[in-house]
């Protein structure tokens, strides 16, 4: 069975008049990529910074693996908040025996997650010589060193070029084929998308979206009908309990359905209530749009 990593219960956090977080409730599941996704503000690092015991919360509560974790529990949690600091001139693979120190573990890894980040041809070049997305790669090498279960990764291709984030994005998604859950905030719904399996969507610190990406896509679909007696077939409508909502729009309505029920399905029905459909059509609604929808929606 799949373990709950990560539990968090009506969590907030206020900073003077501003909710940060606000009544936030989610939970991640053992070996997802589980993606806070959110405009700017939304409190996504707040969110991080608590469950890393950075930042202590105003309400609420969290529990790592069902636990209020120990100072070596957290062991198990390897994070970046922020690019650690790392020194100019000494190599990456220096820089990463540095912070082994630091984090009281040994040096044993130190190859593996050069590997892991792809670094290992550049492990004795200077880190002033690396470029962005090499820094990037070591900030996460540093993360994983100590064989952490949990990886902790705020706005990870932030500031990257094209190949940079596409680098990264491999990368992360090879982590997580490991076996590492991994937590990461965005506010790229593109991102979260291509590498995410879970994600909560957040506006002004709540949660308005929680699930696996995959019905994210989904609910943003929608079946558009029209019908001669526009009347009878919203009458129809109505009745049917596998319809979710319903919206008219001049001369067709758009009608969203309960997951596993589709066009097919609903034609039938009509049918059989005596309405020929003029107009059936299945369209998805770009995300883009969808994802507006649901923060302009609260
Ligand atoms: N130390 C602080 N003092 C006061 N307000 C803060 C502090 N940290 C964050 N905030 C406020 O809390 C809200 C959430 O901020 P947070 O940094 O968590 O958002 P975010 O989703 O990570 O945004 P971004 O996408 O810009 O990184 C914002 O309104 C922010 O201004
Ligand atoms: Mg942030």
């Amino acid at each position: 069975m799949q373990e709950t990593v990560l539990s968090i219960h009506e969590l907030s956090k206020n900073y003077g008049r501003i909710r940060a977080v606000d009544k936030l409730s989610l939970e991640v599941q053992e070996g997802s990529i589980f993606g806070i996704l959110g405009p700017n503000g939304s409190g996504k690092t707040t969110t991080l910074g608590i469950i890393l015991s950075v930042i202590k919360p105003s309400g609420g509560s969290f529990s790592w693996f069902g636990k209020v974790p120990s100072k070596q529990d957290r062991k198990h949690i390897g994070a970046i908040l922020e690019v650690p600091v790392f020194y100019p001139y000494i190599s990456g693979e220096n820089n990463l025996k540095i912070i082994a120190n630091i984090k009281g573990c040994s040096y044993e890894t130190i190859p593996e997650v050069l590997k892991t980040m792809d670094l290992t041809g550049r492990r004795k070049s200077k880190f002033r010589t690396y470029s962005l997305g090499m820094k990037q790669r070591l900030a996460i090498a540093a993360a994983l060193l100590g064989n952490p279960k949990v990886l902790i990764l705020d706005e990870p291709t932030n500031g990257l070029d094209p190949q940079g984030i596409a680098e990264v994005r491999k990368l992360i998604i090879e982590i997580a084929k490991r076996g590492i859950t991994i937590i990461m905030a965005s506010h790229l719904l593109d991102e979260v998308q291509k590498i995410c399996s879970h994600v909560v969507i957040l506006d002004k610190g709540r949660n308005i979206f929680t699930g696996k990406v995959a019905d994210m896509i989904n609910a943003s679909a929608h079946i558009e009908v029209g019908a001669d007696d526009m009347n009878a077939l919203e009458d129809e409508l109505r009745k049917n309990d596998n319809i979710t909502s319903i919206e008219k729009d001049k001369l067709i309505m758009l009608v969203k359905v309960k997951e596993g029920y589709d066009s097919a399905q609903l034609n039938k029905y009509l049918l059989s209530k005596g309405i020929n459909l003029t107009h059936l059509n299945t369209k998805k609604k770009s995300l883009e749009n969808y994802f507006l929808e649901l923060l302009s929606e609260k």
